[in-house]
């Protein structure tokens, strides 16, 4: 009798936040893993497991070489920028790294014969909501060149696959948030924009404050609502959408978010409770281009994929996240 090999998935970004974490529950899943990353972003002991190979997704002979010297059954692909303000100040690093490395990652996976491809897409392709919750039927008309990338992707993907048979499944995260529930790993991103992370560095003395970005917006307290979710419930919705593509299951795209929304002072009070002290806030006007409130409607990804989260309350991956910032000053160097 002869056991199944394990699968064998290359990780491309898994040296950056969401894919490190991917790369390793991808291993306790009992998966082969090959990380891909130019560690631009990304550090390499991050990596947990498998094989990290250092270069670029746009780099076509080494993805050539990569795929006939390695036998993957899916590619996860993790490796864009994602800055909104930067986007719209440096349009062409987001086109060519977001839209052209993609293309020709894809267009190498062509070339090999590999059909399986698990896309970071995002809630910025939406644009502003048109609904309280937002489910994959509300329009798309994303209002930066971020949004606009990772729709541009999205649409490439439906035309590889009728062209080329590539299946792909697109999970659109909300504000990804949290860290690795053992404490092994967390978000590490040069610099840092993302309120959660700022406001545990404020808490730990990292930061002098945390600046909260308007007050007047159209929701409960004045402050905008977003909806985050675990890194580690990423994870486990990027597992089942693999599952969907061994099983033959054809392209499809998710929302993923807890459907709850918290507005950006709750987050401090929140933040405030967990660490047991007092957090210093200043008050700072709206940044351009932050609509009031992105709540996720999942229930597609409930119902198709059987995504449950395990952390859905926001003092858990508050909890998470505070772990890994108290180790953080272990981690200052970067590769
Ligand atoms: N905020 C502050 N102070 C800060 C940082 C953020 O008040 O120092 C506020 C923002 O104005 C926003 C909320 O906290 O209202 C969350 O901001 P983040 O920067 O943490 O996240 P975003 O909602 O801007 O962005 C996230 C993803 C993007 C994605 C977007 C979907 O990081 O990649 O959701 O629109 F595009």
């Amino acid at each position: 009798m002869t056991l199944a090999s394990p699968l064998h998935v290359l990780v491309v970004g898994g040296a950056g936040y969401i894919g490190s974490h991917m790369v390793k529950y991808l291993a306790q899943q009992g998966c082969r893993v090959t990380t891909l990353d130019n560690l631009s972003g990304g550090y390499r002991d991050a990596v947990l497991h498998g094989e990290l190979v250092v270069g670029d997704v746009g780099d076509r002979t080494l993805l050539d070489d990569l795929f006939r010297s390695h036998r993957f059954d899916a590619v996860m692909h993790f490796a864009s920028f994602i800055q909104v303000g930067e986007s719209v100040k440096e349009p062409s690093r987001y086109y060519r790294n977001n839209v052209t490395n993609t293309l020709t990652l894809l267009d190498a996976m062509v070339a090999a014969r590999l059909h399986r491809f698990i896309f970071s897409s995002t809630a910025a392709i939406f644009g502003e909501p048109q609904t309280e919750r937002i489910d994959e039927t509300h329009p798309q008309q994303p209002i930066n060149p971020y949004g606009r990338t990772k729709l541009m992707v999205e649409q490439a993907l439906a035309d590889y696959d009728l062209a080329y048979g590539i299946r792909s499944v697109c999970l659109r995260y909300f504000n990804a948030a949290g860290a690795d529930p053992e404490g092994e790993l967390g978000e590490r991103h040069e610099p840092e924009t993302h309120l959660i992370p700022l406001v545990l560095q404020a808490a730990s003395g990292r930061r002098s404050h945390i600046s909260v970005f308007g007050q007047d917006y159209d929701t409960p307290d004045g402050t905008c609502i977003r909806d985050y979710v675990h890194i580690h419930d990423l994870c486990q919705a990027h597992w089942r959408a693999l599952q969907t593509l061994m099983q033959g299951g054809g392209s499809q795209a998710f929302n993923l978010g807890n459907g709850h929304g918290f507005s950006v002072q709750q987050v401090i009070d929140t933040a405030r409770r967990v660490v047991g002290k007092d957090i210093a806030v200043q008050y700072a006007h709206r940044r351009t281009g932050d609509p009031a409130r992105l709540v996720a409607d999942a229930s597609r990804a409930t119902n198709i994929l059987g995504w449950q989260p395990a952390f859905a309350d926001l003092e858990t991956l508050i909890e998470h996240a505070w772990r890994w910032e108290t180790r953080a000053a272990t981690y200052q160097s970067k590769d």
